[in-house]
């Protein structure tokens, strides 16, 4: 099935070579690690919207180390329960979810969309198997209800753009910080650390099929600690003397918590 749509002029794309076109012949020429951009230029605020490279190393850093272990078992374990042909992740960030979701579902269309170029660089460059798109989560380059399964982790999406997208019978997994995610590691970093509210997402056509907690426990060692921490927002907010202290300590261990909830779109009668 076609599914990527021209941010131009709106229709359906294919794929010749290196390159995907559209009837009106608009172009877009795949990178060389494989994502293709998709983002037009007078859709950017910035110059180079989304995460920045450091970023997107640290992530990949973490992964690695198993940061989203436990997440990601969880994430394939619903899966299995839902149609899952073709698979979006908006937000994909270095691509960890995508890429084992195409692992675990071989016959899955994957696609991760993010509007960071380095984040789709950087999931491409990892998996020649999945489609990787630099996109807005508010113009999302696909067709209507082509999708059967989004996934969205720690990042922006746009209601509207879910739902037209979404396949009828489809979901939509949305995961963010449980109250206390990083617990620990926020104590060490403040006298007063507060926990996250409760999740409060509660989007507008859509019902709550599940929702629970999953949690680990992750150790971080030497040069792990800073990647632990520039990929958390306490890196750029927190005082060079508390950073010190702890890029100085040997180990650190922090409880992760994700809060996993399942969606479903209903029609307006
Ligand atoms: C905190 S990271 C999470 C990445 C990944 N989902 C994960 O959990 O590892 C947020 C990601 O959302 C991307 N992002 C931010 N705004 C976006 C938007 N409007 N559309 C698509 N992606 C966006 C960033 O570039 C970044 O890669
Ligand atoms: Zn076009």
């Amino acid at each position: 099935m076609e599914r990527i749509k021209c941010p131009v002029c709106g229709r359906m794309l294919h794929r010749e070579n290196k390159s995907w076109f559209c009837p009106a012949r608009h172009c877009y020429d795949v990178a060389k690690s494989g994502y293709v951009n998709l983002l037009p230029a007078n859709a950017k605020k910035t110059k180079d919207p989304g995460d920045n490279p450091d970023m997107i190393a640290s992530r990949a850093r973490m992964m690695d180390c198993g940061y989203y272990k436990k997440l990601g078992e969880a994430v394939l374990a619903k899966l299995n329960d839902l149609p899952h042909a073709a698979v979006a992740d908006i937000g994909c960030g270095e691509g960890y979810l995508t890429r084992i979701i195409k692992e675990r579902y071989p016959e899955s269309q994957c696609i991760g969309i993010d509007i960071s170029k380095y984040a789709a660089d950087a999931a491409a460059r990892r998996c020649k198997d999945n489609l990787y798109i630099v996109a807005s989560s508010a113009a999302i380059p696909l067709a209507d209800k082509s999708v059967d399964v989004f996934i969205n982790t720690f990042a922006p999406i746009e209601l509207n753009e879910l739902r037209r997208v979404l396949s009828p019978c489809g979901s939509l997994i949305k995961i963010v910080p449980a109250p206390d995610h990083l617990w620990q590691l926020k104590e060490l970093l403040y006298e007063h650390p507060y926990k996250n509210p409760e999740v409060s997402f509660d989007p507008e056509g859509f019902l709550l099929v599940s929702r629970e907690i999953v949690a680990q426990t992750f150790h971080a060692a030497g040069d792990e600690i800073e990647a632990l921490l520039r990929m958390t927002p306490y890196y750029y907010k927190t005082s060079p003397d508390a950073l010190a202290k702890i890029l100085s300590l040997p180990e650190i261990e922090t409880i992760l918590s994700f809060n996993l909830s399942v969606y479903k779109p209903y029609e307006h009668p």
